[in-house]
């Protein structure tokens, strides 16, 4: 079976690099080399001397044992590195499924989530969220049910793209439990990982916690790095490991040597990174609620419970209209729900970029003078 296009990221590819200002980002405000290597207390000449040849497929070690450091339990040895997060989701996908398995997956979800699954010819059944005013929430009751048919694979995302979605420390260790007496596979995507609102609310990653399940996490969202296109997964699943890397020969082979010299700096200096992320989202939010405040009778929101992303609601006008007349009338570009498969009323809300207080003041602009 065939991939479906992505349409997000066709929607990305079209308007991401020629509309001014976004207001739907998933990623958080990036840095320059300059700024990264000031960050990091790294100079320019350290990195003069790279030598630009091939790196190893698995990812250096010493940027494996500093991936490893953020999970309790794992060792260099359960890291494979990737080229790109979204390389990782297919080559985990393809190590752990295979035709006709079923397939759970959260929806709505980042496409290449349930679509990888599906076009291996597996059945993709959607655990859905329910909405209840502008939170959104999956149900772990509804979970355990769907687990009761023997399942190969659980796909997890929390923090979740695009709802915000993220569950209580206690809600997640039963997720933890129910994967494992079902005796599924759990795949978690943990793109969105240590952008929660409080350090403290960071949920143990599932590689940690559950014997044989994949973590992934990467650069791009919760360290602003996107452009370096480093992500990895960790298992305690050797041989899982191994079907991915051996894969991945026939994909990217191995991570490029800038990016890992600047992302094992990047991952040292995380707590720093981390906190800047955070910092952004927290002054983001609170002028998105000040300005649904002003705009209640247009739009509805509430803040994620983690990450960067949530959905607000369109009170009388459809998304895809909204956005495309924002995008021409205010230079601004705002994702519309039915890119998650979602009706057609809600807009996808991006808090971790520098640009979003002017993005809504333009926004806002366009509202007022259309009233
Ligand atoms: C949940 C989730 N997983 C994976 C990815 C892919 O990350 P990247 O584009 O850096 O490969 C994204 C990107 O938006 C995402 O939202």
């Amino acid at each position: 079976m065939t991939l479906r296009p992505f349409q997000l990221e066709r929607f990305y590819a079209e308007h991401e690099f020629s509309v001014p200002l976004q207001l739907s980002a998933s990623d958080c405000e990036t840095l320059s080399v300059g700024e990264l290597l000031e960050t990091v207390g790294a100079s320019p000449p350290d990195l003069l001397d790279l030598r630009l040849g091939y790196t190893e497929t698995r990812g250096a070690p010493s940027l494996r044992e500093a991936i490893a450091e953020h999970y309790p339990g794992r060792g260099a040895q359960d890291v494979l590195v990737g080229n790109s997060p979204q390389e990782l989701i297919y080559l985990a996908v393809h190590a752990l499924v295979e035709p006709g398995d079923r397939v759970v997956v959260m929806r709505p979800c980042y496409a290449s989530l349930e679509e990888v699954a599906r076009s291996r010819g597996a059945e993709v059944i959607p655990w859905t969220a329910r909405r209840e005013g502008d939170v959104w929430r999956f149900d772990l009751d509804e979970l355990e049910e769907l687990l009761r048919t023997p399942t190969r694979l659980l796909v997890t995302n929390v923090p979740h793209n695009p709802t915000g979605f993220l569950p209580s420390p206690a809600e997640w260790e039963r997720l933890g439990r129910l994967v494992e007496a079902s005796g599924a596979r759990w795949f978690s995507d943990e793109m969105y990982h240590r952008l929660e609102r409080s350090p403290g609310d960071a949920l143990a990653p599932a590689a940690s916690l559950v014997q044989g399940a994949v973590s992934l996490w990467g650069l791009s969202k919760s360290f602003g790095l996107p452009g370096l296109r480093l992500g990895w997964l960790v298992s305690a699943d050797a041989d899982l490991l191994t079907r991915a890397e051996v894969h991945k020969d026939y994909l990217s082979i191995c991570a490029n040597g800038v990016s890992e010299a600047l992302g094992e700096r990047a991952l040292r200096a995380a707590g720093t990174l981390l906190d800047r992320s955070r910092a952004r989202i927290r002054a983001n939010a609170d002028l998105m609620a000040a300005f649904t405040e002003r705009h209640q009778d247009h739009v509805t929101w509430t803040p994620p419970q983690g990450g960067p992303v949530s959905l607000a609601t369109l009170t009388h006008e459809s998304a895809e209209a909204h956005s495309a007349r924002i995008r021409s009338e205010a230079g601004v570009l705002l994702v519309p729900s039915t890119l998650f498969g979602l009706e057609d009323r809600h807009l996808r809300i991006g808090l971790g970029r520098a640009e979003f207080p002017r993005a809504l003041e333009s926004w806002g602009q366009a509202l007022t003078d259309s009233r």
